[in-house]
């Protein structure tokens, strides 16, 4: 079974491609083969892992304008069992362009998840990595995705907007994919020395319960400094604090997925 996982957030820089790409860099160094969908304008995941977006032959645009299969835009990386479906810059057009060719709103949403099907049978992971916005693209996400990952940022007003994602999620469920649910929200960019940051996790977790995942990503200087070197932070900085945090979020995942159980390394249950 595949798991499909979009990272999903409207507000800019709160660590979703970070997210992205380290989750599937540990998701992958733990057994999984995981393909990480870069569908963000900006194409952050796909620079990350080293690839230069300008360069590329094709991009995830190209599947969503019809004119490639994913399985031909599917790119490897340095990483073993770890592979990217990159994007460009092209995507920023791409919303305007679906309005005006597809006429059927409901069908401009079924673009990615139609995409990814043949691929399916490859992958245990997919993680679809969002733009800051909850238009098309992001809707892309969700309808393609059974589950929504959602990295808050621990910082003043970080769940100022929550609300209007969850209610694009809640819209999507019920006109577009009933299975759609909320995996887990991630807490970024947490400093334990600072009280507002300590305020704001224990806030999510009041809120959320359950749905927080237990482990919280630091602020770390390493993590911020890999997508540089195009290396996720297992390969970069394996001994820092950011990658012992995405390795456990990692394992705290297969976990929640019943793939590994509590007491093992790693290895499929
Ligand atoms: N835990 C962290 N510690 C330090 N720096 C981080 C951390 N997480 C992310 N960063 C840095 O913060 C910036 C924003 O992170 P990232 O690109 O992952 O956010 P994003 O939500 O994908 O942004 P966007 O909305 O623009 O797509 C990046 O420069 C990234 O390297
Ligand atoms: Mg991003």
């Amino acid at each position: 079974m595949t798991r499909i996982y979009a990272i999903a957030n409207q507000k800019g820089g709160v660590g979703k491609t970070t997210t992205a790409v380290n989750l599937g860099a540990y998701l992958a160094a733990a057994g999984q083969r995981v393909l990480i969908v870069d569908i963000d304008p900006q194409a952050n995941a796909t620079s990350s892992l080293g690839l230069g977006a300008s360069q590329l032959p094709r991009s995830i645009y190209d599947v969503f304008s019809g004119e490639a299969d994913l399985a031909d835009v599917i790119t490897l990386t340095n990483r073993m069992r770890l592979d990217i479906a990159p994007s460009s810059h092209a995507m920023a057009a791409l919303e305007t362009e679906a309005v005006e060719a597809i006429q059927d709103p409901y069908k401009r949403s079924f673009l990615l998840r139609n995409a990814l099907t043949p691929t399916l049978h490859r992958y245990d992971y997919i993680l679809i990595d969002s733009p800051p916005s909850l238009g098309l693209i992001t809707v892309n996400a969700m309808t393609a995705a059974e589950g929504v990952i959602i990295p808050v940022q621990s910082e003043y007003l970080a769940l100022e907007g929550l609300g209007q994602l969850l209610s694009t999620i809640e819209k999507v469920r019920r006109g577009l994919n009933p299975r759609l649910r909320i995996v887990g929200i991630l807490v970024t960019m947490a400093d334990a020395r600072n009280k507002l940051s300590r305020q704001v996790e224990e806030e999510i977790r009041n809120y959320f319960g359950d749905l927080a995942f237990q482990t919280v990503i630091p602020r770390n200087v390493r993590l911020g400094e890999a997508p540089s070197y195009g290396e996720p932070i297992n390969a970069y900085a394996p001994n820092s604090a950011g990658a012992r945090a995405y390795q456990r979020l990692a394992q705290e995942l297969l976990i929640r997925d019943g793939v590994i159980t509590p007491n093992s390394e790693g290895a499929p249950a």
